[in-house]
């Protein structure tokens, strides 16, 4: 069973070099694909395995912040938020996917932009990170401050325990979760 506690600050996620290297990633995301609803330009670790990397690095730190010996990585997000016709907005949700654990990254930004858990303002500057409950917690964001010349890149690192779904029956499961599909479907096809 997971205990779910309140949110906590990482103040700082990676050493000097290695927040660097991460950095250099990213150079230019505004070739990534774009999503119109969130106005973002997101990159998975599936598409992109480097990231992977830093989400196994970042698994030590991860099963201290939450108290769990054995949790994993799951997936991984980069996504740089900028625009103003719509500005970035992120409405206030639980997630359905694989992050029981999550920890949300600052990656660079021009100004803050508050990351909201359970009624509580929390403001990320690069390098630190916010570790919560993403499928028992509401999170969002309130408006985007200044569109038009701001702009956010996080880092969504998620963990689960072994025994979730994800590893039991793998990441495409996440079509049954999300009813896409029935459980049948889901076996004829996988
Ligand atoms: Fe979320």
């Amino acid at each position: 069973m997971v205990k779910v506690a309140s949110p906590k600050v990482i103040t700082k996620v990676f050493s000097e070099d290695d927040y660097a290297a991460l950095r250099l990633l990213f150079q230019n995301p505004k070739s990534l694909e774009y999503q119109e609803g969130f106005s973002r330009y997101v990159v998975a670790d599936n598409s992109l395995p480097e990231l992977q990397k830093f989400a196994d690095k970042l698994t030590n730190i991860a099963r201290e912040t939450f108290g769990s010996k054995e949790l994993l990585p799951t997936y991984t997000l980069f996504s740089h938020y900028e625009g103003e016709n719509p500005a970035p907005s992120l409405y206030k949700h639980k997630d359905d996917n694989a992050c029981t654990y999550t920890i949300d990254m600052c990656l660079y930004q021009t100004d803050p932009w508050d990351l909201y858990v359970e009624d509580e303002a929390y403001t990320l500057y690069p390098n630190q990170a916010l570790a919560y409950f993403g499928n028992d917690q509401m999170h969002w964001r309130e408006k985007f401050p200044k569109p038009g010349s701001q702009y956010v890149a996080m880092i969504f690192f998620h963990f689960a325990e072994p025994d979730h779904w994800f590893f039991t029956k793998g990441p495409s499961y996440l079509s049954v979760i999300r009813k896409e599909m029935t459980e049948e479907e889901w076996k004829a096809r996988s």
